[in-house]
């Protein structure tokens, strides 16, 4: 039941004492009025609370600032900004019916120099009069967001006097234009010379193609700069000249125009302690990118032809380097080949020397013995006509034992012979040298 009657009495203000199609929120301090159940004007005695921010919306057409459909506010002048909420900014937000027209006069904002904020959304802006914003005043920030700016004169923005509010609970300095389409590409010229207090501009996804150098000369205090997202390629030398307090520049999603001379700003920034955050993507010319190091501008084809140049040079080298290496490794495997060769060729020579003498050894015993046969038989012939004979003979000559000590030296064969050289000759000190050479190689060969 308690419940209920909170309900009730939460909700009673917003239905049955406000004017026609407002409602108020009172968590939010806000009244939000639609503008196809009003009946202007919106009467500041029939509020039940005193409205602090306002909202408007379903707005489609004008909003009138004299009879006879008009005007669209009534009796604000009565305000008193010392009962105002200190947790929120007074406000106003124009919220149109999706992107509808929006005609709005100096006048309809009369009574509305206690705003600390301004925020038009989702509206088609057939235009922004001269001075049309001049009775609200001091604005801690303005903002048009959505939809899409008409037109636009020099002095629209005239007697708004865009800064940061101290006591306001967020101190902005804010003009911001975002997702709001400026049909002409650009703000009118000298718009921006009147916004000379603010520290914050954001300018962001409104189809701008052109950004005259002059655009921000007249915001001295300018601290925080946004381009993001417009349709430029550059921005023009001397843009920031004299701007002293600016140190961040945002410039996400454009793209640029990536000749050295268009791409000054970002020396500039360096120079001026400005912070600039944003990606830069080049558009133009095809294929062309910057590279600021240090002072020096380097474009992507200086860089390509850089690359390129060193990576010719680079596989050349390494090419070369191929080369000679295959050449080393084909030279060193023919010096190695040739020692297996030659110490093969030794091998075979040391073997058919050794059965060289084996041969000459057993032909000598063989002869030898016949020898000794011979004699002995003769002898024998002789004791058996004469008297025996004590005489011994000479023994025959042992093959193993006579071949002992030079065929045991010669018995580590370091590899198996499978030569078939047939050259016979062997000449001893050759045979020598080779043999230390051998051993010196045994180990390389085989493993
Ligand atoms: C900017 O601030 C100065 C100092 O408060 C003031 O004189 C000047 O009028 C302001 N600019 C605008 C456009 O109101
Ligand atoms: C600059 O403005 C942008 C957009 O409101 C904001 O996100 C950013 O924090 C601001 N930067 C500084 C340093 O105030
Ligand atoms: C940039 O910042 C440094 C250190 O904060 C300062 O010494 C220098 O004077 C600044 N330069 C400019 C152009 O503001």
């Amino acid at each position: 039941m308690s419940f209920g009657c909170i309900l009730i009495l939460l909700y009673l203000p917003g239905v049955l004492l406000n004017p026609v199609g407002c409602s108020y929120d009172a968590t939010n301090v806000l009244y939000t009025c639609n503008a196809r159940y009003w009946s202007l004007p919106l009467l500041f005695s029939d509020f039940t609370i005193q409205p602090q921010r306002i909202l408007l919306v379903d707005i489609a057409g004008e909003l009138p600032a004299s009879a006879p459909n008009g005007p669209t506010f009534s009796g604000f002048g009565s305000t008193n900004t010392a009962l105002f909420d200190g947790r929120f900014s007074p406000s106003l937000q124009i919220m149109c019916f999706v992107n509808s027209d929006l005609i709005i006069f100096m006048d309809t904002f009369a009574d509305f120099d206690w705003l600390d904020e301004v925020i038009i959304t989702d509206c088609n802006i057939l235009s922004l009069p001269v001075q049309v914003f001049s009775h609200i005043g001091d604005v801690n920030s303005f903002t048009i967001e959505g939809g899409s700016i008409i037109n636009m004169v020099a002095n629209s923005f005239q007697g708004l006097n865009v800064k940061k509010i101290t006591t306001a609970p967020t101190p902005k300095g804010s003009f911001t234009i975002r997702n709001s389409q400026i049909t002409s590409g650009q703000l009118a010229p000298g718009a921006l010379f009147n916004i000379n207090n603010a520290t914050t501009i954001i300018l962001e996804n409104n189809h701008i193609t052109t950004i005259g150098s002059d655009t921000f000369q007249g915001v001295p205090h300018l601290y925080n700069l946004t381009l993001s997202y417009n349709d430029i390629t550059s921005i023009p030398e001397s843009i920031f000249t004299n701007l002293h307090a600016l140190e961040h520049v945002t410039i996400w999603g454009v793209q640029w125009d990536c000749t050295c001379d268009k791409l000054w700003f970002i020396p500039y920034a360096s120079d001026n302690n400005i912070t600039v955050n944003g990606d830069i993507v080049c558009y133009t010319p095809a294929g062309y990118y910057s590279f600021h190091i240090g002072e020096v501008c380097i474009t992507a084809l200086d860089v390509v032809n850089f690359a390129t140049v060193l990576l010719i040079l680079i596989l050349t080298i390494f090419g070369f380097g191929i080369i000679v290496h295959l050449h080393c490794k084909e030279k060193n495997e023919e010096e190695r080949i040739e020692k297996v060769r030659g110490i093969r060729n030794v091998m075979a020579d040391k073997i058919a020397g050794i059965l060289r003498n084996k041969i000459n050894k057993i032909e000598e015993f063989v002869q030898d013995n016949i020898d000794i046969y011979r004699e002995k038989n003769k002898i024998r012939e002789e004791t058996k006509e004469n008297q025996p004979k004590t005489e011994t003979p000479t023994s025959p000559r042992n093959l193993n034992e006579v071949d002992e000590n030079e065929y045991s030296s010669d018995d580590e064969n370091p590899c198996e012979s499978d030569d078939s050289r047939d050259d016979d000759d062997l000449d001893e000190t050759e045979y020598q040298s080779s043999k230390r050479d051998l051993y010196t190689s045994h180990e390389d060969i085989c493993h």
